[in-house]
């Protein structure tokens, strides 16, 4: 497979797309063994898009019946959202590669960063609901090449944020190209509308009360007048929110796995944050390639705060 540069190791070009080394076992398996319900709720997200945001939301709105979202003792304030939805390709199929996974209660809900065109047959010919979370591509480069120094400060080093936006343009980055990947969701979301849910980060940064609310219903699990007027919407969003997160001894400390600290998942959570990193030459760069690849599509981006 054809390969490039990678913070962690290298891409490999599979079917198109720029799959990380450390997801293609997991890919692979998973492709292979994966056996859907339609009860099933999978989220797809592109790195750095606000998964984990949308981990914590969803576990949050589908459990509320079991964990008052104001509770002491909720498994957010215990657990980092990573581990309560787990990824498929990173997580578990790469530790097992055919997992049981039929014992788990319904709803399931897993998380992954694959593109539409490679998840399993079985989860396409599905009903099984999928939400889809992107991020402007500025924002998200930022925030990826943060989590990269993070974990790898001496990747510092040996690369910079002027060849990831070279690479980006090329459509080099993890699970890219990035306009393929948002394409695809947009695209099945259109078709498919009561199945597939498209999210964009900003919108949720902008009104997080209203997108709670598209995120309930379309789970199947709307409020009610009752928890509405209790204000239930506003604890969640204040529960997932990353200033709530970012307080809780479990983020800030501890692995999600080996050598990845649970805390490089929580950073600024702004929308705009790029505008300090990157030149104005690099912005416009970005800009014009995704404007390109995303022309007459109608998805756009909002930029700044
Ligand atoms: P920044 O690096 O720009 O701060 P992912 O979860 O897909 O890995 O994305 C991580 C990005 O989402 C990081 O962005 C992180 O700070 C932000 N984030 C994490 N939790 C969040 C939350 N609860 N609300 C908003 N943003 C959050």
């Amino acid at each position: 497979l054809p390969c490039a540069k990678f913070w962690n190791g290298v891409l490999h070009k599979y079917e198109g797309h720029w799959i990380p080394s450390m997801s293609l076992k997991g890919m692979i398996s998973f492709r292979k063994h994966f056996k859907v319900h339609d009860s099933d709720i999978i989220l797809s997200t592109f790195p750095k898009s606000g998964t984990t945001w949308l981990k914590a939301l969803i576990f949050t709105i589908l459990n509320r019946s079991h964990y008052a979202s104001n509770s002491a003792t909720h498994p957010l304030l215990t657990c980092n959202p990573h581990h309560l939805v787990p990824f498929l390709e990173l997580k578990i199929y790469d530790e097992n590669e055919n997992p049981n996974l039929e014992n788990l209660p319904n709803p399931r809900v897993f998380a992954t960063h694959l593109p539409f065109s490679l998840l399993p047959r079985c989860i396409l010919d599905s009903n099984c609901r999928i939400v889809y979370i992107c991020r402007n591509p500025m924002d998200q480069l930022i925030s990826r090449w943060f989590f990269a120094t993070n974990i790898r400060p001496e990747y510092k080093e040996t690369s910079s944020i002027h060849e990831l936006v070279e690479m980006f343009q090329e459509g080099i980055c993890p699970y890219g190209p990035f306009w393929d990947h948002v394409l695809e969701y947009w695209n099945k979301s259109l078709e498919k509308k009561d199945r597939i849910l498209f999210l964009k980060y900003e919108d949720l940064k902008e009104d997080i009360i209203s997108q709670t609310i598209k995120l309930a219903d379309f789970l199947g699990l709307p409020f009610s007048e009752e928890e509405k007027k209790r204000g239930e919407i506003e604890e969640i969003s204040r529960l997932c929110s990353i200033e709530n997160l970012k307080k809780l001894e479990v983020n800030m400390s501890g692995e999600y796995k080996p050598g990845v600290q649970n805390k490089a998942f929580f950073r600024k959570g702004e929308v705009g944050d790029w505008a300090n990193y990157l030149s104005s030459a690099m912005a416009e760069k970005m800009k014009k390639v995704v404007e390109e690849k995303l022309q007459g599509s109608g998805i756009t981006f909002k930029m700044t705060s």
